[in-house]
């Protein structure tokens, strides 16, 4: 297969990761005989800095054009002061929207060899973390209208709009349930039904939804008892299903109580065209240029491309060996080092996989 991909690196360390995250992607492709080819385009704070928008016309396009889209990460304080609609992270927001990608997969995985670096107590670690977030990502408060800052009463009143229709919901639970299927066969939905009506409609229809899908267990949290259960017990959760808003914070904290924050892929979907592929982690400016970032966030979210972005299910699984091989091999990122490892930089680490994928 010959396959193309648009290369989004976006801001701060986005270039260093997605340098390292195409290398091991095209070396793991082209043992099954696959080719890959690359073409970048300009979003966030780059895009802001060369044409003066967060997300050109052209970058659409390309991305379009594409089979799938490969996405470093945007932002930076240089660009904190600009105003709501030139900010890096409507670039993002715009992608999304522009190719309808609803699905958000945000796996939190403990992995073995890391078990050291998880931030819970090592009797909860020990009972394991590997979950998914299913977030829907095209609507809720992130796009609800109407929106905005206005005057009313003699004083400013900012205003969002929490809006789910029937069928964003329904489109949503399913990719939940059909991910289930390949994994615990469990679903988790969270919502704030207690207070919200957006969250009533979103329970009823996800209740509705399970009827087609009687082999996967269904249970419903409410969002403050969720956040509270992934600390106490992560373990129990295979496949959270939930909104845009709560999945943006959720799927952070699961991220971070595996300890490896710089290790966590991400996959954004819809019903049809390029998926997103993008590591969980943000755009770092603080280590941006220096050779320190963990590119293995990157290379993982190139494996989750590979697998449901181009379908090269051998190539994603090869990728995602080599990346354990390397951590067993006890290579370390920074911000994964632990005594007795042996610190590598992020062309190193990079490398390091590329000739792990070469040779298994
Ligand atoms: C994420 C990020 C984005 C979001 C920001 C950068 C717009 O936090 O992908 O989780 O809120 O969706
Ligand atoms: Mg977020």
């Amino acid at each position: 297969m010959r396959k193309h991909i648009c290369l989004l690196e976006g801001d701060g360390i986005g270039p260093e990761i997605i340098t390292q995250g195409v290398a091991a992607i095209k070396a793991a492709a082209s043992r099954f005989g696959h080719e890959l080819d690359f073409e970048k385009a300009l979003i966030g704070g780059a895009a802001i800095d060369a044409s003066g928008e967060p997300l050109p016309a052209q970058t659409i396009e390309k991305c379009r054009r594409a089979d799938a889209v490969f996405l470093g990460a945007v932002g930076g304080p240089k660009w904190d002061a600009h105003s709501h609609d030139k900010r890096p992270e409507k670039g993002l927001l715009g992608i999304r929207k522009a190719l309808g990608l609803y699905a958000n997969l945000r796996p939190a995985l403990l992995m073995p060899e890391l078990a050291g670096a998880c931030l819970l107590k090592p009797e909860i670690a020990a009972a394991g973390i590997d979950l998914v977030v299913v977030r829907e990502l095209t609507g809720d408060v992130y796009f609800g209208e109407p929106r905005g800052i206005k005057e009313h009463g003699g004083e400013r009143v900012g205003l969002n709009s929490m809006v789910y229709t029937e069928g964003e919901v329904r489109r949503i639970a399913r990719t939940a349930f059909e991910l289930a299927r390949s994994r615990r066969r469990r679903v988790c939905s969270v919502d704030k039904s207690n207070v919200l009506e957006t969250s009533r409609l979103w329970r009823e229809v996800v209740v509705d939804e399970h009827k087609n899908y009687i082999d996967v267990e269904l249970a419903h949290l409410y969002v403050d008892n969720a956040a509270m259960q992934l600390v106490r017990a992560p373990s129990q959760f295979d496949v959270i299903l939930t909104g845009n808003l709560f999945g943006d914070i959720l799927s952070d904290e699961a991220a971070v109580i595996t300890g490896s924050l710089g290790m966590l892929p991400s996959a954004s979907t819809g019903a049809s065209g390029p998926g997103l592929f993008e590591p969980v982690h943000g755009s770092a400016p603080d280590i941006a240029g220096q050779d320190k970032a963990n590119p293995l966030a990157a290379i993982l979210s190139g494996a989750m491309l590979l697998r449901l972005g181009l379908g090269m299910p051998e190539a994603a699984d090869l990728t995602e060996r080599a990346v354990r091989a390397v951590l067993a091999e006890g290579c370390r990122t920074a911000d994964i080092m632990e005594p007795g490892k042996t610190l590598l930089g992020c062309v190193a680490m990079g490398q390091k996989v590329v000739e792990c994928i070469c040779k298994l």
